[in-house]
C-alpha cells in the first residue's frame, strides 16, 4: 500500500504507534463495541462532501446545482442525517431508501429516484412525498408512472436516464453505460421517448440523466457522456421540450491502493464547460466518493494458521460483512490497529473470514505483523460495505460506530440471534 494512511481517514498516534481515527484509538473502539465493527469518521464524511460541494460551487459560480448523495453506498441514518445537514440532496433506488431519507430529515424536494424496476407502490410513495424527479429507465416505466400519477391527480416530474454508450473503463460488474447493459434508454431512442413523455397527461419533463459506471478514475468517459446528454438537451430544446437540469450521474472513483483518481476541481470545471451558457441546473449522484474512504472495518484475529503453501490470518469479519473482494476482486488495504512496537514477526498472509466459501478472502498476500487477538483495520470500508452485508452463515450483521473527535457513538447495534430469527418465529408451519 503506497497511499498515505491519511487518505483512509486514519493515522498513527506516533511513528509506529497505535492506529487512530480522529482522536479515537481504534483498539479502544474495538474493545468497546466488539468486532467486526464498521467505524466512520464524521470529519472525513464532512470533508468529502465539502470538497465536492466546494468544487462544484466554485465552478458553477452562482448557477444552480444539487449534489444528490447516492444512498445505496451507505444508508445508515446517521450518515444520511449528516449529509442532509450539509445541504445534500439524495439519489434513491427504492421505497426503503426514500423512507430512510425522510426519517433522516432529508428534504423530498431534493430527492431523485433512480432504478429500473420501480413498483407502482414505490412510485405512489415518492409522488405523495413530492420528490424532485424520477429518473426513468424504460418506456413501460414511463407509462406506469403516468398511470400512477393520474390516479393521484398529480404530475410526475421526470428525466430520462439515457444510456450514452460510453465505456467507463471500470470493472464489468459496475459498468453501466454500455449498450448491452440493462440500464437506461438507448441513446438513439431517447428523442422518441422524450416526445412520448411530453405528450403524456401526468408527466412533466424536467431533465436528462445518465450514469455510466462506478469507481471511475479517469474523467474522460464521464465528460464524453456529459457532452452527449447536453447535446440531447439542445436537440430537445429545438423541439420545444425545455429541460431544467442535466445529470451525468455518479461514478467518481477513490483510492483503494495507489490509484490516481479524478481531480474534483478539474472535473467540475469540465462539466461547467460542457454546460456553457445553458440556463439549467447541474445535478450529480455521487456515492462512493463521499463515504468510501471515511470508514474502516475493524476485525479481530481469531487464528494465525500457517500451512505449507500459505499463511492465513483467520479474522472474525467475512465476506458477509464485506463482499467487495469476493464479488469484484476489489482491493482493500489492511493494517494493524495496534502499535508495531513489540509486535509479532512479519509474515505474508491471505486474510480470510470464517465463512464456508473459498471466495471468503478479504485480502490476498499482505505483509502483516499479527497474532491471535490483534485487531486489524480493513480500509476504504465506508462505501458498498455494510450496505451490501448479509446474514450468510447466520452471522449477525456488524455494529456501526461514528467517530467524532475523540469519542465514538454507536449508530447501529450489532444484530443479535433474535434479530436474525424474529421473522421466522412468526411462521406457524
Ligand atoms: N447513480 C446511479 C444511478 C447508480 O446506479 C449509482 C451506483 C450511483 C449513482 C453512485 O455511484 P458511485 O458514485 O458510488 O460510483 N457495489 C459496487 C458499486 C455499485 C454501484 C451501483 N450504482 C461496488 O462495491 O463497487
Amino acid at each position: 500500500m503506497t497511499a498515505s494512511l491519511a487518505t483512509f481517514a486514519v493515522h498513527r498516534a506516533d511513528s509506529g504507534g497505535e492506529l487512530m481515527m480522529e482522536g479515537a484509538l481504534l483498539n479502544d473502539i474495538a474493545e468497546c463495541y466488539g468486532t467486526p465493527c464498521f467505524v466512520y469518521s464524521k470529519a472525513a464524511l464532512t470533508t468529502a462532501f465539502q470538497r465536492l460541494d466546494g468544487a462544484v460551487k466554485s465552478a458553477r459560480n452562482g448557477r444552480p446545482y444539487l449534489i444528490c448523495y447516492a444512498v445505496k453506498a451507505n444508508s445508515n441514518l446517521a450518515v444520511l442525517r449528516l449529509f442532509a445537514s450539509l445541504g445534500a440532496g439524495f439519489d434513491i433506488v427504492s421505497g426503503g431508501e426514500l423512507m430512510r431519507v425522510l426519517e433522516a430529515g432529508g428534504e423530498p424536494k431534493k430527492v431523485v429516484f433512480s432504478g429500473l424496476g420501480k413498483t407502482a407502490a414505490e412510485m405512489k410513495l415518492a409522488l405523495e412525498a413530492n420528490i424532485k424527479c424520477f429518473n426513468i429507465e424504460s418506456e413501460p416505466e414511463l407509462e406506469r408512472l403516468n398511470d400512477v400519477a393520474a390516479r393521484l391527480g398529480i404530475e410526475a416530474r421526470i428525466s430520462l436516464r439515457v444510456n450514452p454508450d460510453v465505456d467507463a473503463k471500470t470493472h464489468p460488474y459496475i459498468s453501466t453505460g454500455l449498450k448491452n447493459n440493462k440500464f437506461g434508454i438507448a441513446f438513439d431512442r431517447a428523442m422518441d421517448v422524450y416526445r412520448r413523455a411530453a405528450a403524456l397527461s401526468h408527466i412533466d419533463v424536467v431533465g436528462v440523466d445518465c450514469h455510466i459506471g462506478s469507481q471511475i478514475t479517469d474523467d474522460a468517459p464521464l465528460q464524453e457522456a456529459m457532452g452527449r446528454i447536453v447535446a440531447l438537451a439542445d436537440a430537445l430544446a429545438n423541439e420545444g421540450i425545455t429541460l431544467h437540469h442535466v445529470c451525468p450521474g455518479g461514478g467518481i472513483g477513490i483510492t483503494y491502493k495507489d490509484e490516481d483518481t479524478i481531480d474534483l476541481n478539474r472535473y467540475a470545471l469540465a462539466l461547467e464547460a460542457s454546460m456553457g451558457a445553458r440556463d439549467v441546473e447541474l445535478l450529480l449522484e455521487p456515492g462512493r466518493v463521499l463515504v468510501g474512504n471515511a470508514g474502516v472495518l475493524l476485525s479481530r484475529v481469531e487464528f494465525v494458521k500457517l500451512t505449507e503453501s500459505k499463511n492465513f490470518l483467520v479474522i472474525d469479519a467475512a465476506m458477509n460483512d464485506l463482499i467487495r473482494p469476493s464479488l469484484y476482486q476489489a482491493h482493500h488495504g489492511v493494517v494493524m490497529a495496534g502499535s508495531s512496537r513489540g509486535a509479532a514477526v512479519e509474515r505474508v498472509y491471505d486474510v480470510v473470514g470464517p465463512v464456508c466459501e473459498s471466495a471468503d478472502v478479504l485480502a490476498h498476500a499482505r505483509a502483516l505483523r499479527a497474532r491471535e487477538g490483534d485487531v486489524v483495520a480493513i480500509l476504504s470500508a465506508g462505501a458498498y460495505s455494510f450496505a451490501m452485508s448479509s446474514n450468510y452463515n447466520s452471522r449477525p450483521r456488524a455494529a456501526e460506530v461514528l467517530v467524532d473527535g475523540d469519542g465514538g457513538a454507536l449508530i447501529r447495534e450489532r444484530e443479535t440471534f433474535d434479530d436474525m430469527v424474529r421473522l421466522e418465529r412468526l411462521q406457524t408451519v
